[in-house]
């Protein structure tokens, strides 16, 4: 089976005040499809880092990227990747970043509306109900939700363009053990019932146990955990 991502030799640099930070050293790693894949290490040791190259939001400065059949995906130019990312990646990030001033409803439809498919209304509803929102607050604006709603309306967002890759970079580090554990089983059933492929950061070692491969990140390296 071809795996769905790729990565080997990834490199990625900082300069901080003048002085040259290595947070990538050579990375390598296969993400096939299906899979939910966790990141795993220390604050700083690179995740995020990893996880925006992986997401093609930020290119490598050196190292080869096979990404969907893609080969160096950041090659075909920033229009081209951002339409690819809308339409083959969902993100999630520790908090719940959602338009504030929008409804529910309309956050969930926001990459729908950014990569122009129309009509996309009854499915937001659907994977509304599938992440266990309350229907009483599809119409209301996003800034009223709790942090686990929002977080659960994330999901929803990240899924409605039927991406075949969710990232999610600490997903659950912002709420309260119940909750965390509530969203990591909905990442559980959306990968068995939708099929989405999931790479998730994080620290919490009990929710990480319950992915199917997990890597650590240490010392500018990646290993197989
Ligand atoms: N844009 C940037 N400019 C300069 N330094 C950066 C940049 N992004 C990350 N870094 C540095 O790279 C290192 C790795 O950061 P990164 O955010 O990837 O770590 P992390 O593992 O995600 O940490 P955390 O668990 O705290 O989220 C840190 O030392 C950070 O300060
Ligand atoms: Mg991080």
């Amino acid at each position: 089976m071809n795996p769905l991502i790729k990565a080997w030799g990834i490199k990625r640099s900082f300069f901080n005040g003048g002085k040259k930070i290595e947070v990538l050293k050579g990375v390598n790693l296969e993400v096939y499809e299906k899979e939910i894949v966790a990141i795993m290490g220390v604050s700083g040791s690179g995740k995020s880092t990893l996880l925006h190259i992986l997401g093609l939001m930020d290119a490598p400065d050196e190292g080869e990227l096979v990404f969907l059949g893609f080969k160096n995906p950041f090659s075909l130019g920033e229009k081209k990747v951002a339409s690819l990312r809308n339409r083959e990646i969902g993100f999630v990030f520790q908090f719940p970043s959602l338009l504030p001033e929008f409804s529910v409803l309309e956050n969930v439809l926001m990459p729908a509306f950014i990569g122009g498919f129309k009509n996309k209304e009854k499915r937001a509803m659907e994977l509304l109900r599938s992440v266990g929102l309350k229907e009483s607050l599809f119409n209301r604006r996003s800034y009223m939700l709790s942090e686990g709603e929002k977080q659960r309306v994330v999901l929803a967002r990240a899924l409605i363009n039927k991406p075949r890759l969710v990232i999610a970079d600490e997903p659950t580090a912002s709420l309260d053990e119940k909750t965390a554990a509530e969203i990591f089983d909905l990442i559980k059933d959306i990968n068995r019932v939708y099929g989405q492929t999931f790479i998730v950061a994080s620290h919490d070692r009990t929710l990480l146990s319950r992915c199917d491969r997990s890597y650590l990140l240490h010392g500018s390296r990646l290993y197989e955990a």
